[in-house]
């Protein structure tokens, strides 16, 4: 009884320490605004005596971006346009979708998603490892999470321009489209037609749409 109670307690705490290890690691240091070493081209942290408040401001999503062919735009703020980020585990994503905009079907290799929605209507949803889908329509208020490495999506269901915030653990989420991941990187034909069930003529079109341009 009481073995059984042990094995149980270790495998409860072993998939609690993978949960909690599920991310970017600790900091060692208060920050590390990250900078190339002139000498050795090396990496390093800013000496931080050296640092400003203005390394821990970023102010590039007052307002949405260009938008997409999708009606999509999406401005990361992660740890490459935001170098104060790093180490600290964390990053956003501003996403402002026109009418019936589309965000596609994508995931983030890295990070847990959070996000909230600021204005309009949302079909949102994402797909679990046995092709379960959980979506709904949200809006203004509502807030959704997408679990790390799940395929998830969106559609603006609305009359009117919407908004949507998210936040990751971690400082570079990583993302991954699924069209243009499978039909935009130059996978061999021959698999691709045989796995989507496809003729050229249509792997053609779906290669032309989502390929590099
Ligand atoms: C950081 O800068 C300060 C002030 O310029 C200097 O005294 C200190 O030695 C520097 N630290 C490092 C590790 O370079």
């Amino acid at each position: 009884m009481f073995l059984k109670l042990t094995v149980v307690f270790i495998v409860l705490l072993q998939s609690y320490v993978n949960v909690t290890l599920a991310s970017d690691p600790d900091p060692v240091t208060d920050f590390c605004i990250p900078q190339t070493d002139a000498a050795t081209t090396l990496l390093r942290c800013k000496n931080s005596s050296l640092a400003t408040v203005d390394d821990f401001v970023f102010s590039g999503i007052k307002n949405s971006g260009k938008f997409s062919e999708t009606g999509l735009s999406s401005i990361p703020v992660n740890v490459n346009v935001f170098p104060g980020l790093n180490t600290l585990g964390m990053s956003m994503v501003r996403a402002d979708f026109e009418i019936g905009g589309v965000n596609v079907p994508h995931f983030h290799p890295r990070a847990n998603e959070i996000a909230v929605v600021l204005e309009g209507k949302i079909y949102s949803g994402f797909i679990d490892t046995e092709n379960r889908i959980y979506a709904k329509v949200i809006e203004k208020g509502d807030v959704m999470v997408f679990p790390r490495g799940l395929v998830h999506f969106q559609m603006n269901v609305g009359s009117t321009k919407a908004t949507i915030l998210g936040s990751f653990d971690s400082q570079n989420p990583g993302l991954l489209r699924i069209p243009s991941g499978i039909f935009g990187s130059g996978i061999k034909e021959e698999l691709l037609e045989k796995a989507f069930g496809l003729n050229a003529k249509e792997l053609a079109k779906l290669r032309k749409r989502f390929g590099p341009h």
